[in-house]
C-alpha cells in the first residue's frame, strides 16, 4: 500500500512541465497555475489572450482543458490519481479548476498516453493514403466521451459522404463557394479548410510553413461537440480534444486541431444542423491520419518559463 500523502515538489515540477506542452489556440498557453501544500489550481491567464469573440473565449478555455487534461495524464504516469473539481469557486470564472491527487499505481496505460505529451504535434503537412487502425475511431470517440463529448467524422472512410444526415442537408456546410470545385463531400473541402486555418494560425506561431506539396491530403476530419456550449463545456471540450490528440499520437497517428473554420457563425450553425441534428455544438476539428514518410517533422513548437505560469501562494 502506498502511503504517500502528495506529491513532492520534483513530482509536480515534472507534471506542471508536461502541462505545458499541452496545445492552444496561437500557441498563447492562457493559463496559471497554483500550488498549495494540499492541491493545485488552474487558472485562465488573461494577459495570454484578451478573448473578444466567443469564438476566442472558446478557444482559450479549450486550451486549459487541455492542460488540465495533459496534468492528470502526466500525474497518472507519475504514480498519482488526480481529483479534479471544475469552476470550483462561482465568484471567480477564472478559476477553472481545483485538483487533488492520490497516490495510485501507474497502468501501462497511464505510460502510454503520458509518453504520447512527448512525441504529439500539430502537424499540418499533407497526411499520406493509410488504413485505419480497426477500431480506431470508436477508440477515439470513447476516449472523448470520457470527457463528456462527442466525434463525427465529417467524411466517411470510404469517401462517401456525410456521415449523418441527408446528403441534401450537406450541401454548402462547408461554406465559401471558392473553397470547394467539386462539390461540398469531398476531401478538397477538407484541405479548403486546412489551408484557411493555415493561413491564419501561421500568422500567430511559428510554426511549420504549410504543406506545399501537390500530394493530396488524406487527413480524417473528426468534429469534436459537447451537448451544452457554456465555460464549463469548453473546459470539458478541451480535456476531451487532449485525450483524444493524445490517443491518437499513442497509436502512431499525427494530429492538428483546428479552430479557425468554426471561426464562421454560419458554418457553425450549418456543422450544428446538418452533422450533429441540433443536438450538441461545434467545438473544434482534428485533423487525424498518417504523417508522410518524410524527414521534415514539425519543429516542436516553443513553450512559456514554467515559473512565469505560477501563482504565488497567498496566505
Ligand atoms: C483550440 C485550438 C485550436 C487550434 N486551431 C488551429 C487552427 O485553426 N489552425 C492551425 O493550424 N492550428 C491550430 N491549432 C494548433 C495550435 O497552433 C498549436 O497547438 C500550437 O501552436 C502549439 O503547437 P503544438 O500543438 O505543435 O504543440 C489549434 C490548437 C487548439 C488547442
Amino acid at each position: 500500500m502506498d502511503d504517500r500523502a502528495r506529491p513532492d515538489d520534483d513530482t509536480v515540477a515534472t507534471a506542471l512541465a508536461l502541462a505545458l506542452r499541452a496545445p492552444s489556440r496561437g500557441n498563447t498557453q492562457p493559463w496559471r497555475w497554483q500550488i498549495t501544500p494540499d492541491s493545485m489550481h488552474l487558472y485562465l491567464d488573461r494577459t495570454r489572450s484578451l478573448p473578444v469573440t466567443a469564438g476566442d473565449q472558446r478557444d482559450v478555455l479549450l486550451g486549459c482543458g487541455a492542460a488540465l487534461h495533459h496534468l492528470s495524464v502526466a500525474f497518472a504516469a507519475l504514480g498519482w490519481a488526480t481529483i479534479v473539481h471544475r469552476m470550483p469557486n462561482p465568484d471567480n470564472p477564472d478559476h477553472l479548476a481545483a485538483i487533488a491527487a492520490i497516490a495510485r499505481r501507474p497502468t501501462t496505460q497511464d505510460l502510454a498516453m503520458s509518453a504520447a505529451i512527448i512525441h504529439r504535434r500539430s502537424d499540418r503537412r499533407h497526411y499520406s493514403d493509410w488504413t485505419a487502425p480497426p477500431g480506431y475511431l470508436g477508440l477515439l470517440t470513447e476516449r472523448a466521451a470520457a470527457s463528456g463529448a462527442l466525434i463525427r467524422p465529417l467524411h466517411d472512410r470510404s469517401g462517401d459522404w456525410p456521415a449523418s444526415g441527408t446528403r441534401a442537408a450537406t450541401q454548402g456546410w462547408t461554406g465559401e463557394p471558392a473553397f470547394g470545385s467539386s462539390g461540398p463531400h469531398d476531401l478538397g473541402n477538407a484541405a479548403a479548410y486546412r489551408t484557411a486555418a493555415i493561413i491564419r494560425e501561421r500568422a500567430m506561431t511559428s510554426s511549420a510553413p504549410a504543406d506545399e506539396t501537390a500530394e493530396p491530403d488524406h487527413a480524417d476530419l473528426l468534429l469534436l461537440a459537447t451537448p451544452n456550449d457554456d465555460r464549463l463545456a469548453h473546459l470539458r471540450a478541451g480535456e476531451a480534444m487532449s485525450a483524444v490528440l493524445l490517443t491518437a499520437t499513442n497509436i502512431g497517428l499525427a494530429t492538428c486541431p483546428l479552430s479557425a473554420p468554426l471561426d464562421n457563425a454560419d458554418r457553425r450553425l450549418r456543422l450544428r444542423r446538418d452533422i450533429l441534428d441540433d443536438t450538441a455544438h461545434p467545438q473544434v476539428i482534428l485533423r487525424v491520419g498518417q504523417a508522410p514518410d518524410t524527414p521534415d517533422l514539425p519543429p516542436r513548437t516553443p513553450r512559456r518559463i514554467l515559473a512565469e505560469m505560477l501563482f504565488p501562494i497567498h496566505a
